[in-house]
């Protein structure tokens, strides 16, 4: 059946009355692919109805980062949100979300927004922060899915959700992948035939490091650095081996959880992943 798409408050408000609980939200920039798919499916498992989101949130996007260039492709994400058997879309404009302009209040990712992404892209988690705050006081969802890809975003989302007491169950879906090992974004379609390939050295180098995870922390870092600096065509922004939930490197005695976090350009293109692992464990696949 095709869903439902609204895109004012009013008839939000109007139609999300009407449906059945457990009520669980997908939210997304658009420009949709089997990763979106995936957190759809997951919703489906758990929840009564699903609500999708779609909105490129300029409030996120800092100077001279890529929001003129984002992709947007809304008949063919409505497409394939039918497909997924989504029960409504919102797919506001920014005169919606926004209706005074940019919020003069907004939610504050404190330190964890300040490290990694947040080191490169200052003020990115508190305009993501603050869409999925609004969004969630919209749509008053149960639950709320989001993906493992952008891993140090689900951990402020869920910090947000219990520090603010928003109530919402935050559920993580792991990352989807093509076959070659290239974690799915919407970023990907910008990259040329050449990029694409290139762009395997960062699943590579994760792979790498994952595979010494039981020789510690040095071990971990090392393997993956190697992969990086031997692919010319990739210039690295951060590589990072970092405790979970608190994102500090790990230093070399610890054992445990832990993050192995890469972002870098190829070409004219940003491209983010990470894996989790276990240092100090046997070998992981
Ligand atoms: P967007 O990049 O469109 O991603 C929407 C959701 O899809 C996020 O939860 C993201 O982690 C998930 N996702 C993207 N690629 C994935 C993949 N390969 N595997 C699994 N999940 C994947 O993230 C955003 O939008 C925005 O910041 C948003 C949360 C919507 C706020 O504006």
């Amino acid at each position: 059946m095709k869903p439902l798409v609204v895109r004012t408050r009013a008839e939000l408000a109007a139609a999300r009355g009407d449906l059945p609980g457990p009520v669980a939200v997908v939210m997304t920039m658009g420009a949709l692919h089997a990763g979106h798919t995936e957190l759809v499916r997951a919703a489906r498992e758990r929840a009564s109805s699903v609500v999708a989101t779609i909105f490129l949130n300029p409030l996120q996007f800092g100077v001279g980062e890529d929001l003129a260039k984002y992709p947007r492709t809304l008949d063919d994400d409505l497409a394939l949100l039918e497909a997924d058997g989504v029960d409504l879309v919102f797919a506001p404009g920014p005169d919606v979300v926004y209706p005074d302009g940019d919020p003069g209040v907004r939610v504050s990712a404190g330190r964890l927004g300040d490290v990694l992404e947040g080191a490169s892209r200052p003020g990115h988690f508190d305009g993501v922060l603050t869409v999925v705050a609004k969004l969630f006081h919209l749509v008053r969802p149960d639950l709320a899915l989001f993906g493992q890809k952008d891993a140090q975003q689900l951990l402020l989302i869920r910090r947000m959700s219990t520090d603010l007491d928003f109530g919402v169950e935050v559920v993580a879906v792991p990352t989807v992948r093509d076959d070659d090992g290239l974690a799915l974004s919407s970023r990907n379609m910008h990259l040329t035939p050449f990029d694409r390939e290139v762009a395997l050295v960062l699943s590579r180098a994760l792979r790498a490091g994952r595979a010494v995870a039981a020789e510690g922390a040095s071990a971990v870092r090392r393997a993956a650095r190697d992969v990086l600096v031997a692919e010319p065509g990739c210039r690295v922004d951060y590589l990072a081996l970092v405790h979970p939930t608190e994102l500090d490197d790990v230093p070399e005695w610890y054992r445990g959880q832990a993050l192995l976090a890469v972002a870098a350009r190829i070409g004219a293109t940003r491209l983010i992943d990470n894996v989790p692992l276990v240092v100090g464990a046997p070998t992981q696949t």
